[in-house]
């Protein structure tokens, strides 16, 4: 049988033209370090969130082995820490971040970077970065979870490690302090000085009796 040779180049340009939209496809989903939330980070019940041993007191953990693990708890419509104070994070140190939900999907995207994860209820999510030099990030939720969504956002501020090692060390005794205070004023008026940005106050006073 006698195939054109038009016939034929025609062929091999469709095929061509497969391959290469399915190199493209792979390369996106693997090459740049991409990759599904999965079962790494472990699993928790979202409805327990509160009495797990490490997101039940969220926020960033002291440096060892030159490596810092940073815990935040996503929400409608705040990250904690991220919203209502900065998630703080040390220079050239690796930094793993371990982030569930107690509600919906949420994402977390680091404006201006490539860090970018769902949060899924259930699910913790895992990552981890080093940054270079100290500065600011903006962090936003970049999944639809509700009717505020839209002002669901934070930052990461980069400090020094010393910077670093002193808001570990006060962390531990500013909630320790902030603790008491919620079991004596609840029930008497709800607490305020958590909630700026977003109005969610009822959220936020949840948060710090739990
Ligand atoms: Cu959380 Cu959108």
């Amino acid at each position: 049988m006698e195939i054109h040779r038009f016939e034929k180049l025609w062929v091999a340009a469709s095929l061509l033209l497969i391959v290469g939209f399915v190199s493209t496809v792979a390369y996106g989903a693997i090459g740049p370090g991409v990759s599904m939330v999965d079962d790494r980070g472990g699993q928790i019940d979202p409805d327990e969130v509160d009495q797990h041993p490490e997101f039940s007191d969220p926020g960033p953990r002291a440096i060892e082995n030159g490596q810092a693990d940073v815990y935040v708890v996503a929400y409608q419509f705040a990250f904690e820490p991220g919203s209502n104070e900065p998630i703080y994070v040390p220079r050239g140190t690796e930094v793993t971040f371990h982030m569930t939900s107690r509600d919906v999907v949420h994402g977390f995207s680091v404006v201006g970077t490539n860090m970018n994860t769902m949060v899924i209820p259930g699910q913790i999510a895992t990552f981890t970065v080093e940054f270079d030099e100290t500065g600011e990030y903006a962090v936003v939720c970049h999944e639809y979870c509700g009717a505020a969504h839209h002002t669901m956002a934070g930052t990461i501020q980069v400090v020094s490690q010393d910077r670093y090692a002193e808001i570990v060390a006060n962390d531990g005794a500013t909630t320790t302090t902030t603790a008491g205070d919620n079991t004596t004023t609840a029930g008497t008026t709800s607490t305020n000085d958590t909630t700026t940005a977003n109005g969610s106050n009822d959220i936020a006073v949840a948060t710090g009796v739990n």
